[in-house]
């Protein structure tokens, strides 16, 4: 099943008086299980061909189709409901709140989306192997723990599709190669689709596809 279709996605940035052509033509098709990785250089449009394909960022020409419905024809009442149960997010920067406990980061995410329930949390944090740390505050934790309360926080919603920008990029080769081993488990037993950007090559190996992005194209 697709979850998630582009047709000559093209987005442009405006700087001063140039419009830069950022993404150029991107059609692509991801199926429900899918784990993606789009790796490219830096500065190739990877972070933006996410936010597009994740409804955080606008674009000019074509069309996205996100479970379905194009993402143009949805008012942003049905885009922001579409992100809170559908769509969890991880980011390079962990981004958690530093006087919340691993529990209460995750609790957070919950009452946003609505979903307040004590137990699926502990769920959330044995899943991620957090659970023995559920009271620890994130400067107590190293990098590859805060990643994994922030992917735990992403998954509270019980999303469909996990957007993930370079969750790695913070981690040293041990620690991001542990994420990675976590984003594949959830692929896996949870059937999570992800798409992932990173523009480290030896993690290609745990995504079932991917996409090469140089200047804004596919190679
Ligand atoms: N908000 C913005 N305004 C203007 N230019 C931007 C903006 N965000 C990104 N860019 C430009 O778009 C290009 C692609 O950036 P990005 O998607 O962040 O690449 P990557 O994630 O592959 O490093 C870069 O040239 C960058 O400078
Ligand atoms: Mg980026």
């Amino acid at each position: 099943m697709k979850v998630l279709e582009t047709k000559k996605l093209n987005k442009y940035f405006e700087q001063g008086n140039n419009k830069n052509h950022i993404l150029k033509n991107i059609s692509l098709t991801i199926n429900s299980g899918d784990f993606l990785g789009i790796i490219g250089p830096s500065g190739s449009g990877k972070t933006t061909l996410l936010y597009c394909l994740g409804t955080l960022e606008n674009f000019e020409g074509g069309d996205v189709f996100l479970l379905g419905r194009n993402i143009k024809d949805l008012n942003d009442k049905q885009i922001a409901k579409i992100r809170n149960s559908e769509i969890g997010y991880v980011f390079q920067f962990f981004n958690l709140i530093p006087n919340l406990t691993a529990y209460e980061n995750v609790l957070l995410a919950s009452a946003i989306t609505k979903q307040v329930n004590d137990e699926r949390i502990d769920e959330l944090l044995m899943l991620v192997g957090m659970e023995k740390f559920k009271e620890y505050y994130p400067e107590q934790l190293s990098g590859g723990m805060q990643q994994r309360i922030a992917i735990a926080r992403a998954l509270i919603n019980g999303p469909k599709i996990l957007f993930a920008d370079e969750p790695t990029g913070n981690l040293d080769q041990k620690k991001g190669k542990e994420i990675m081993e976590l984003l594949k488990k959830l692929n896996k037993e949870q059937g999570l689709t992800i798409i992932l950007v990173t523009h480290n090559e030896d993690y290609i190996s745990y995504c079932n596809r991917t996409i090469n992005l140089i200047d804004g194209e596919i190679v």
